[in-house]
């Protein structure tokens, strides 16, 4: 039995934009502009049967009749609707067929940006090249412990979606640290300690897996660590990087501002400062960190036959480093055969997709911290804007009611490759690729049917264990 009324989607409609016999904004009869949005919905193509309410901006005509429909829009509106009252807008929701009933999210925002990307640009050579990746990949894959991290494809999540397949790269065995960022910090300081030594310090601050890679990088390298973390970090994440020696401070203020005083702390110590963001002046060892990441890539086109070859990679974006490297790795490796990379951010932190609308860096401040802990940043880092602002076509955001589900999603095994863990940072991708499979407009703009190819980037495991397993209890 399927149900009905999981994913949601709502669009704003301007019941006049579209008027055949409107004769203007003042004193519309309500039938005509039920008769409007019956014809805007009409011009959406249907692939299968929706349900829908809608309800306009005017509390008092509120009351709308949803017809469940098929591939035939009807809506009955009630109300007065007249004069001052008239509405200048309609909230249509459209209610999808889900085969996942526990499943429940709400897509924020989407950003399209047309791209035709040609060849890797030599503008932006100096940050990543074939050359700087190869040589990442030698050194990481000759460290104790390397092994490439599997990928699971997850078939029956494909087939509900009606997508060719979706394959899903699990970074939590990597080295045993829980995330992908093992490959970025703990490289980086290499790099500083081959010019250095080893009697320096490094600095940084993190949500918590910058900082673990930093903290067994610079044990492992032999020199000292020392790390900022924000009110919102858990003294799991914390207790996790002292474990391998580092001193962690906490300051009151979010990730941005921990960013801030770290650079100022490094600048006044003479510590050597391994941002994962970047900024005008400040490029270097972020540069690095990214070249570290595009080892995903590389083990991902070795390991995926060019049949599974993704058409979309779907990412999620905290300052944009993680999908700044995957879209480089792409490109430099395929050029214009690159998969359209699909950004995507919590509601609660869209640095980059307010950055994709604005055609330009902008600063959004973090009121409310998302649960998605490593997505949790106000800024972009420059030259993941960079690359991401010539290369990705596709911003979005997702809400925080789809994160447990997600999380639940994998852990059950329905959605196909087996029982899978994945921490809170690494279902955005999930999240927004169920929401916009099920949702017309969105399906259509980002070309996805059924011989779409998808990669989710499962970018960290349980690494909070408290908090994953109140996830799996049924908690938030
Ligand atoms: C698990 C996880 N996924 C994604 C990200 C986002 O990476 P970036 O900040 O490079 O965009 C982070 C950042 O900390 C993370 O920890």
């Amino acid at each position: 039995m399927q149900s009905i009324r999981l994913y949601h989607f709502q669009q704003r409609l301007d019941p006049y934009s579209s008027a055949q016999s409107m004769p203007d904004k003042q004193g519309l009869p309500p039938a005509d502009n039920a008769r409007n949005i019956a014809t805007v919905l009409q011009c959406v193509k249907l692939e299968f049967p929706v349900y829908f309410s809608a309800f306009c901006n005017r509390p008092q005509v509120r009351q709308v009749s949803p017809n469940p429909v098929g591939m035939t829009v009807l809506m009955c509106m009630n109300g007065e609707a007249s004069g001052a009252n008239a509405p200048s807008h309609y909230t249509v929701r459209i209610h999808m067929l889900s085969r996942f009933p526990e499943f429940s999210t709400l897509l924020g925002d989407a950003v399209h940006c047309e791209r035709t990307p040609g060849p890797w640009p030599d503008s932006l050579m100096p940050l990543i090249s074939a050359e700087s990746i190869d040589a990442a990949r030698h050194e990481i894959s000759s460290w104790p412990g390397y092994e490439p991290t599997p990928i699971h494809s997850l078939d029956k999540l494909a087939s509900d979606l009606r997508i060719g397949n979706i394959s899903y790269k699990d970074e939590a065995p990597r080295f045993g640290l829980g995330a992908f960022k093992a490959l970025g910090g703990a490289y980086a300081i290499k790099q500083v300690c081959k010019h250095h030594g080893t009697d320096i310090t490094v600095t940084s601050a993190t949500a918590g897996n910058h900082g673990r890679s930093l903290a067994w990088g610079a044990k492992n390298a032999g020199c000292k660590c020392r790390i900022v973390i924000h009110a919102g970090v858990s003294n799991e994440r914390k207790q996790a990087m002292e474990a391998f020696g580092a001193t962690v401070d906490r300051i009151d203020g979010n990730y941005d501002q921990s960013v801030e005083i770290a650079a100022r702390d490094a600048e006044l110590n003479g510590w050597h400062l391994i941002s994962d963001t970047s900024w005008p002046g400040y490029t270097e060892p972020c540069r690095q960190i990214m070249t570290g990441y595009t080892l995903i890539v590389e083990e991902i086109i070795d390991q995926l036959t060019p049949d599974d070859f993704p058409t979309h990679v779907f990412v999620q974006g905290g300052v944009g480093g993680l999908a700044g490297a995957i879209c480089a790795g792409f490109w430099i490796r395929f050029g214009e055969k690159m998969p359209r990379t699909v950004v995507v951010e919590p509601a609660l932190a869209p640095c980059l997709t307010e950055s994709a609308r604005a055609g330009e860096p902008v600063e959004v401040n973090i009121r409310e911290e998302t649960s998605m802990s490593g997505l949790s940043c106000g800024k972009v880092s420059m030259i993941a804007w960079y690359i991401l602002s010539r290369g990705a076509s596709d911003f979005l955001t997702v809400a925080e009611s789809g994160v447990a589900p997600a999380v639940r999603l994998l852990a059950s095994g329905n959605a196909g490759g087996g029982s899978i863990v994945a921490g809170e940072s690494a279902v955005a991708g999930l999240i927004a690729l169920i929401a916009s499979a099920e949702e017309v407009n969105l399906r259509h703009t980002l070309g996805l049917d059924e011989t779409s190819r998808i990669l989710l980037i499962g970018s960290e495991g349980a690494t909070d264990a408290a908090a994953y397993a109140r996830i799996i209890a049924g908690g938030d």
